[in-house]
């Protein structure tokens, strides 16, 4: 069984997921100690609540300065002991002493196909708007290993999502959302959970077909 600690900024959908799936039993070798937002109005810790997991608020503003928040969001981390970090559309710059101290032990997940549409400003819609600026005809999101790179870290699943005739960035957003982050994070885990998972240079070796759902 491994811990986990989840980190959120926003709604936490995809937070959602990973809880709907460990109590499905889909995830059974995982358990969330900890979610950590940046926030106080982040709806994911309303969801952290209502599933009786521990949601603490790490927020910038309550810190003169980054250092200080800095420490204080490793510290919340340290304190639960976890052996993975999950990113789930946490908007905060990982500390570099967070990275080296739990190196290949924290993933992200980002709504585009890295290499494409990542990177400085490439964050929630902004990404698919860049997407539908581009005309790209598909799209999709990427779960990855974090390094002290921006979205640079080895790749450990993706999964394609088209673009459609219309789409706003916003519609975009919830396709990429439904079909393909709200699978291939709680997949990520769930194969790092089983050991399944192994890091090679900047490449990821699955020790099994990813199968997530079509
Ligand atoms: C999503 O847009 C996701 O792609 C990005 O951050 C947002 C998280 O949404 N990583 P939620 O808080 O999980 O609903």
């Amino acid at each position: 069984m491994i811990k986990l600690v989840v980190c959120v900024s926003g709604g936490g959908t995809n937070l959602q997921h990973i809880i709907d799936r460990i109590s499905d039993g889909t995830i059974h070798e995982a358990e969330i100690v900890r979610v950590i937002a940046n926030n106080a109005d982040a709806y994911a810790l309303e969801r952290a609540g209502k599933a009786g997991i521990d949601a603490v608020c790490v927020s910038p503003k309550s810190f003169d300065d980054r250092g200080s928040f800095n420490q204080a969001l490793l510290k919340a981390v340290d304190e639960v002991k976890p052996d993975l970090i999950v990113l789930a559309g946490f908007l905060v710059a990982i500390p570099p002493e967070m990275i080296r101290k739990y190196p290949d032990r924290i993933i992200n997940i980002h709504p585009s196909l890295i290499p494409s549409f990542c990177g400085v400003g490439y964050y929630g819609l902004h990404v698919h708007e860049k997407v539908l600026d581009r005309g790209v005809k598909i799209t999709g999101a990427t779960v990855h290993f974090v390094d002290e790179g921006m979205d640079s870290g080895p790749i450990i699943l993706q999964k394609a999502v088209e673009v459609m005739n219309g789409d706003t960035p916003e519609v975009l957003q919830k396709r990429v959302m439904e079909q393909a982050e709200w699978i291939i994070l709680p997949r990520a885990i769930e194969l790092i959970a089983e050991g399944k998972v192994r890091v090679s240079g900047r490449r990821t070796e699955i020790l099994e077909s990813p199968d997530m759902e079509a």
